[in-house]
């Protein structure tokens, strides 16, 4: 859907690396599809002392390095044509009146404006503050919009302070809370998959499904982002946020329609169905672990503790797993593993749907051990895919049973379109259904918050693995059955 209105999008901490890497790609991309209108600018605010040519040249690199196409002279020309560099201090009172000023005088400038926070989360209230005090969120002529990257506050009590203190400057319509796992086409296509397809839904349920695993592996470790990670650990960066919206879309009913407060109105549901987990049981329902140095992809990798910026004595997890258990009229009784990792065997995100193995056992005497079970895995990356097992005969004369699985390939393995570029274009046209609501991201933290309180306190040794493995094989101490198993991948046999 292209989008028609002109709007000034403002990056605050544009020379950061989700600028570079993310943002700006993503809306070069945009313009490349004729997806920008030809209206559109981008102020980049940093506090780099840069100018607007510095600015072009720096975007080039960027887009040269993270571009998922070669970049193509022309468009990249009228792209340098939209962008414009503001320097500022967020922390220096004169840098709001001057911001202002900006806005007011370049009247290139579309009087629409989106504020994409793009800086560290402690400084999204501040920021707000000031923008309101200048009176730049004040919506007399065009709107205004601010989109907040993850994490929404660092737990329960502060997401709600956080929240509190948003809703002091903002309306909840005007506040974009980013997952940007929602932008990803295949994450998009599980409601696809569930609501426009009459075969599932009957099997969609606890009397069919004997548990469900969502995994987000990386082979990656922590990079140059060791400060902000070792604040956050797995459960807070990637369990919280993306993989709860995973669960709340594998799980919920299906909505009155996809607008966008129908859509989260059913997400929310899930959410406060999930079964608290109380902290005497955390142990029961939660596995954390920290990678070792180890060899990823062929090469030698350090450990966590190694890393640039993390304290040698840090207890932060890089791996957690999490069971939960949605207490509702479908799902009771239904275990959802929720597994992620840094400098795991294999990058990749897969929802795996386990069925119960049939309720009679016809081919036992030629079948050794129970039947296999079927299973509905859906690969969100890096390969976007459906694969449903079954069980078939095999060919010749014996009555052997064998497993065949249907695949689907749902997009080209090379270059998917990237989540921020729907996301993005989402904000310009004021559509709020793939972008968190608050309730949403609370209902989240009290999900996790007594984990996250219990691996506080707990001192014990912290488990290990080392790099490149698929970590602790003690983790398996969460599944509820003896023949249940982590699926690290779309085959069935790894
Ligand atoms: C981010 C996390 O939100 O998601 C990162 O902060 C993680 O730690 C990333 O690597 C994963 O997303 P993607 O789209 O790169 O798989």
């Amino acid at each position: 859907m292209a989008s028609f209105e002109g709007c000034t999008y403002v990056i605050f901490g544009a020379t950061g690396n989700l600028s570079r890497e993310k943002l700006m790609p993503a809306l070069y991309h945009l313009d490349l599809a004729g997806q920008l209108c030809a209206e559109t600018r981008i102020v980049a605010s940093g506090r780099r002392d840069w100018d607007d040519a510095r600015l072009v040249r720096e975007v080039r690199g960027w887009l040269e390095a993270h571009s998922r196409t070669p970049l193509n002279e022309g468009v990249f020309q009228r792209f340098a044509g939209r962008l414009r560099y503001f320097r500022g201090d967020l922390r220096e009172e004169a840098t709001w009146p001057a911001l202002r000023r900006f806005l007011e005088e370049n009247p290139e400038l579309p009087d629409s404006i989106a504020f994409y926070m793009a800086i560290r989360p402690a400084e999204f209230g501040l920021v707000v503050e000031r923008l309101a005090g200048v009176g730049l969120l004040e919506e007399s002529q065009g709107w205004r919009r601010v989109v907040v990257e993850k994490p929404f506050g660092y737990d329960l009590e502060s997401a709600r302070a956080l929240q509190a203190h948003l809703s002091r400057f903002l309306r909840e319509e005007q506040i974009f809370r980013i997952d940007h796992y929602l932008g990803k086409s295949m994450v998009q296509n599980v409601l696809v998959f569930r609501f426009a397809n009459t075969l599932l839904e009957p099997l969609w349920n606890r009397n069919y499904i004997d548990h469900v695993q969502i995994t987000h592996s990386e082979t990656a470790g922590v990079g140059t982002r060791g400060a902000y990670y070792d604040s956050a650990g797995a459960m807070r960066d990637m369990i919280q946020s993306h993989l709860l919206q995973l669960l709340t879309l594998v799980a919920m009913e299906p909505p009155v329609s996809m607008e966008a407060e129908d859509l989260r109105n059913e997400k929310v549901k899930v959410l406060k169905s999930l079964r608290p987990i109380p902290e005497e049981k955390v142990e029961e329902h939660a596995f954390r672990a920290q990678y070792l140095a180890g060899v990823v992809e062929g090469h030698p990798v350090s450990g966590y503790l190694e890393e640039e910026g993390i304290p040698p004595d840090s207890r932060t997890e890089t791996y957690a797993a999490l069971k939960l258990f949605v207490d509702n009229w479908r799902w009771r009784g239904v275990p959802f593993y929720l597994r992620t990792g840094k400098r795991l065997a294999a990058r990749q995100s897969l929802i795996s749907i386990c069925f119960r193995h049939p309720p009679q056992q016809f081919f036992r005497e030629i079948h050794q051990g129970p039947m296999k079970q079927n299973w509905i895995v859906l690969g969100i990356q890096p390969c976007e895919c459906l694969r449903m097992e079954v069980t078939v005969k095999q060919p010749g004369l014996e009555m052997r049973t064998r497993q065949r699985s249907l695949d689907a390939q749902l997009a080209a393995r090379e270059h998917p379109i990237d989540a921020y570029e729907e996301l993005l274009l989402d904000v310009i046209d004021g559509d709020r259904s793939l972008f968190l609501r608050y309730d949403e991201v609370e209902w989240a933290w009290r999900a996790v918050d007594p984990v996250i309180r219990h691996w506080q306190k707990e001192k014990g040794p912290l488990p290990t693995y080392p790099a490149g493995t698929w970590g602790p094989p003690e983790s398996r101490r969460l599944f509820e059955k003896p023949d249940q198993r982590w699926r690290h991948s779309l085959d069935p046999e790894e």
